[in-house]
């Protein structure tokens, strides 16, 4: 059954922290992305690491080897613990993000899937599972599938192993926690938690399928 994993999608400082606080005790990693960094500055990861929770950067990393090389560095100078990249750029701008992860000591998904109808669209079918094949190649430590497909995260894990595979889409998007616990090895729930009147009740509600 899997970690638990905040996306912390708020756009101010105040509202991460409280919300962190609130919901940490049932916390295995938060998820920052793009609305909290761009609203906060990347050093909100400086308070956030006060929790004692690991930090993922969900940046969707999609550039040249260089450029990747740059971003990740960033990422883990600031403390964080993962970074989140895209897969469809190729396999050495992946394996610059996996080099950057293991050189800080730290971890790097690749999106396989993504979880929102659109992905139907490129991101899923044939392509998700080259995506994921190349992500073990690369030395990933694991892939984003949707929870929103739980029969596509069955076939995505049949090409990874036991790569772990981190899942968004549960809750807001739909997904169903029971049924794709089984399936991964970590839930990422994001406006289920920070929306609710009571994120740290939210968070312990989703915390009930953890390990
Ligand atoms: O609010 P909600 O629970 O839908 O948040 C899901 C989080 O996971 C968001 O931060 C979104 O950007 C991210 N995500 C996703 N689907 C992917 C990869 C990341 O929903 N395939």
């Amino acid at each position: 059954m899997p970690d638990l994993i905040l996306a912390l999608d708020v756009l101010s400082r105040e509202e991460a922290l409280s919300v962190a606080e609130a919901a940490a005790p049932h916390l295995d990693a938060i998820k920052i992305g793009y609305p909290l960094v761009l609203a906060a500055g990347l050093d909100i990861a400086a308070p956030l690491s006060e929790f004692g929770i690991p930090l993922i950067a969900d940046f969707k990393v999609a550039d040249i080897p260089n450029t990747n090389s740059l971003i990740a560095q960033q990422v883990f100078a600031a403390g964080f613990f993962a970074i989140i990249c895209q897969g469809f750029c190729g396999s050495d701008s992946v394996a610059a993000c996996v080099e950057a992860a293991d050189d800080a000591g730290g971890e790097c998904y690749v999106v396989a899937e993504m979880s929102h109808p659109g992905a139907l669209e490129f991101l899923s079918g044939k392509n998700a599972e080259l995506l994921a094949q190349m992500a073990v190649d690369a030395g990933a430590h694991g892939i984003i599938a949707p929870a929103t497909r739980p029969e596509r995260v069955q076939t995505l894990r049949a090409i990874i192993g036991d790569k772990k595979i981190l899942s968004p889409g549960v809750g807001a998007q739909g997904g169903d926690p029971e049924t794709i616990a089984p399936l991964i090895d970590g839930m990422i729930v994001g406006r289920s938690i920070y929306t609710a009147e009571d994120p740290a009740e939210a968070a312990r509600t989703y915390a009930r399928f953890r390990r």
